[in-house]
C-alpha cells in the first residue's frame, strides 16, 4: 500500500497494548474490506513480527503455511524449513520465541474453516 491514512486513535490503542508488561490477544474485527489488514500493516511495520494469513484450505496446509511464517522469521536465511507436527508444536514454539524476545504474532483471516482443524481428516 503507498499511503497509509488515518487510524490513528486504533493505532494509539494497538500500540499501547504493545508496550505494556503483559501477555496482550487482541482481536479485530468489521465487514470486508474496511482496512483490517492495512491496519495490522501499519501497527506492525517497526515491529518483530510472524505474519500468518489463514489459507481456504485444509488443516494439514494452513499448518505448513504456519510453519512456513514461523520459520521464515527465525531463519530468513533458509530456503525450505521443516514443517511442525501439529497446531500444538508451532505454538509452543510461538511461545518459547516470545520469552524471549517481545513479538507481534499476526493471524489474519482467521475466520477460515479448517486453520486449527484436525490433521488427518479432510
Ligand atoms: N488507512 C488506510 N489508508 C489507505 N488505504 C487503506 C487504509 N485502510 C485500507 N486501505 C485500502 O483499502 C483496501 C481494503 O483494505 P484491507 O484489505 O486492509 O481490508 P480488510 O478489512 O482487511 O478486507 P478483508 O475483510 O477482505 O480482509 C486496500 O486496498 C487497502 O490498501
Ligand atoms: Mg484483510
Amino acid at each position: 500500500m503507498s499511503q497509509f491514512y488515518c487510524r490513528e486513535d486504533e493505532l494509539r490503542k494497538l500500540n499501547k497494548r504493545y508496550v505494556g508488561d503483559k501477555f496482550e490477544c487482541i482481536v479485530i474485527y468489521g465487514r470486508r474490506r474496511v482496512g483490517k489488514t492495512a491496519l495490522i500493516n501499519e501497527f506492525c511495520k517497526d515491529k518483530p513480527t510472524i505474519f500468518f494469513s489463514a489459507l481456504n484450505t485444509t488443516g494439514r496446509e494452513n499448518l505448513e503455511a504456519l510453519s512456513k511464517s514461523i520459520m521464515s522469521f527465525e531463519r530468513p536465511d533458509m530456503e525450505s524449513a521443516p514443517e511442525f507436527r501439529s497446531y500444538d508444536a508451532a505454538l509452543d514454539e510461538l511461545t518459547a520465541l516470545s520469552k524471549e524476545k517481545r513479538i507481534v504474532f499476526v493471524i489474519d483471516e482467521y475466520e477460515k474453516k479448517y486453520l486449527f482443524s484436525s490433521l488427518d481428516k479432510q
